[in-house]
């Protein structure tokens, strides 16, 4: 019976709401928030969201509603409001990219909320919320409250060719698109869930002290290796960071201090680095807490970034990459083994490359590297193969492959911004990448079982991109490198260029791969992919919303 009612109740959401117990949110939300018997305030019981979201509702809070709160009380309000109406570290996952601003080709959302939600912000916005149905429609009207305009464009639709009315006339579909994406997002993001349900009530404290093991990448920079020391900072949910990174590629290391808070128990915000070079951290700490994923990024637009991976050291050897990790048929090669706790006295016998690699001599070893000279089967079978030292394996650590038979670039489009001339606005860079691929298995290229051989050495350029006629964007638009970095040009208008038109434009950056190992092309030429670049005007307006840090 108890149980009946525990799922009758759950059902129909008489635990749905929050109340909310910390004295200083009462104190400063009650006065127009009001609190009911049951200690629920208005509103903010009865939503969820991740820090980000806390604190952006909050600074509204304080610039339109005269909330008056110093820093250390609004981290405090921030806090509380992120442990206790948050998201799951299932529900924050998927967004959590809007939060580690990656710059993405093309965000996922569903059809129902595009032409209600997505004009204005990204889907990320509005998917890092939970809220129950009667939030929703109030999350409508503030929109209302605020930007009236909506009402005529993007809630009706009837700015959009094809929307409107009439357009709905035409479907059996009757509903504004507001009443359509609401419908979706009370569907897809209801306040009560069973993950929220499952969190609340196994969640433990991070306990994050120690030493980790990091490996990262950056397009255009290649691997990093190093270690982090977390250590515990003013409060359980501060850590004190010190980490050291070294570039596989070039050996260069950098060391990093910094701070960090744990929101929710799992959802990491730091800040480390000089003032002037600090690097803003948005990661998630697995459930065992022995892993913490996420980007470190900088750069006015956020575009410079690490994909950060740490993980716990332990009194066992751990290998972290393998460099270089693809490796030709018929070829030898020295190959660099990164990790932690390796043994000593290691004979080319205790390392594992699989079929067709043979491991010759090990011809360095250390606690932290291993190298060794290899030699691949001109015949071996192209894919991936796991690496092992002894008991310790790193599975698909190393591709064995015959050809690079195409590469693509890391995304089809790109943006950059002009900037730097006036002193007001910074420049908004871009680093391409090209991907190798190897047709894989069915001698097929673009097929499923194809396989990505990482980032490659291409050379890179620029071409118009055909859309307006005559402008000659790229003579404007700034510079590209051989690496593939491009550094558009200063904004504002120039008097050079017709009707003194900004620097913008619209380009084909183009990558080139002319290696020993491109598959032969038909016609002769070398092996090309193109990404659509956009270059255009600084961000003149900006939301509101750094991370939530120290
Ligand atoms: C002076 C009155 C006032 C105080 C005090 C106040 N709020 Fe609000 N709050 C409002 C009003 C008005 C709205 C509705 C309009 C809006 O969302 O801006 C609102 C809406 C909200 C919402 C809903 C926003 C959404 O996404 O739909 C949240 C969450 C919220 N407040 C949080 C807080 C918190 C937390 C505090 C205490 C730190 C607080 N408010 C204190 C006036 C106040
Ligand atoms: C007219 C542009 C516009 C459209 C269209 C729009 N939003 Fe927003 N939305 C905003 C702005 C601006 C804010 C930030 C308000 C602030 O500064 O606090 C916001 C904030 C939000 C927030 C955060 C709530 C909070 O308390 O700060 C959510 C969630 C959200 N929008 C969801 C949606 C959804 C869902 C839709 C579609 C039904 C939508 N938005 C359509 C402009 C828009």
């Amino acid at each position: 019976m108890r149980k009946l009612l525990g799922i009758v109740a759950f059902a129909s959401g008489l635990f749905a709401q929050i109340p909310v117990a910390d004295p200083l949110v009462v104190a400063k939300c009650s006065g127009c928030h009001r609190k009911d018997d049951k200690g629920n305030l208005s509103r903010i019981s009865f939503v969820r969201s991740a820090p980000e979201g806390w604190q952006q509702a909050l600074k509204r809070m304080v610039r339109l509603h005269g909330v008056q709160l110093t820093p250390e009380e609004a981290r405090r309000v921030v806090q509380y409001l992120s442990d206790q109406h948050g998201l799951a570290p299932e529900e924050a996952k998927p967004g959590i990219y809007y939060f580690e601003k990656r710059h993405l080709d093309q965000e996922k959302y569903p059809e129902a909320v595009r032409d209600a939600c997505v004009s204005c912000h990204p889907y990320g916005q509005s998917m890092n919320w939970r809220r129950t149905a009667e939030e929703w429609d109030l999350l409508v009207n503030m929109h209302i409250g605020y930007f009236p305009v909506v009402q005529w464009n993007s809630f009706t639709g009837m700015r959009r060719e094809g929307g409107g009315p009439a357009a709905a006339a035409n479907t059996a579909d009757a509903r504004t698109p507001v009443e359509r994406a609401i419908e979706q997002m009370k569907k897809d993001f209801p306040l009560e869930t069973k993950e929220w349900a499952e969190w609340t009530a196994s969640r433990r404290q991070a306990k994050l002290a120690g030493r980790w093991l990091l490996s990262a990448a950056q397009a255009g920079k290649g691997q990093f290796v190093g270690e982090v020391s977390i250590e515990p900072g003013a409060n359980p949910n501060e850590w004190v960071t010190r980490s050291k990174m070294t570039s596989v590629e070039n050996g260069q290391t950098v060391t990093r201090e910094g701070r960090s808070v744990i929101y929710t128990g799992y959802s990491w915000r730091g800040r480390s680095g000089a003032k002037d070079t600090a690097l803003r951290e948005v990661m998630l700490v697995s459930r065992d807490q022995n892993q913490i994923e996420g980007r470190w990024f900088w750069g006015a637009y956020d575009e410079f970034g690490y994909d950060v991976k740490l993980v716990r050291a332990e009194e066992r050897p751990v290998i972290l990459s393998a460099t270089p990790g693809v490796l030709r048929t018929g070829q030898t090669a020295t190959v660099r083994i990164h990790g932690d706790q390796f043994p000593a006295r290691l004979a080319a016998g205790d390392l594992d490359f699989g079929a067709g690699v043979t491991v010759d001599k090990v011809t360095q070893q250390g606690p932290g590297l291993i190298e060794v000279q290899v030699s691949v089967a001109a015949k071996a079978a192209v894919g991936p193969r796991d690496v092992a030292v002894k008991r310790s394996v790193s599975a698909g650590a190393m591709v064995i492959y015959d050809t690079v038979d195409y590469i693509r670039t890391a995304t089809d489009t790109a943006i950059a911004r002009l900037g730097g001339g006036s002193g007001a606005f910074q420049k908004g860079y871009m680093q391409f990448e090209a991907i190798g691929f190897n047709r894989g298995l069915d001698g097929k290229p673009n097929t499923a079982d194809d396989i990505r051989l990482g980032p490659l050495k291409a050379e890179w350029s620029m071409e118009e991109f055909f859309a307006v006629y005559g402008d000659d964007d790229l003579q404007y638009v700034g510079q590209m490198d051989r690496n593939g970095f491009f550094t558009p040009n200063v904004e504002g208008p120039n008097p050079k260029r017709k009707f003194s038109r900004n620097n913008y434009g619209e380009v084909w950056a183009v990558a080139t791969y002319k290696g020993a190992d491109a598959a032969p092309q038909k016609d002769g030429k070398p092996l090309t992919a193109k990404c659509y670049l956009l270059v255009t005007v600084p961000q003149y307006m900006r939301w509101d919303q750094p991370e939530v840090a120290q």
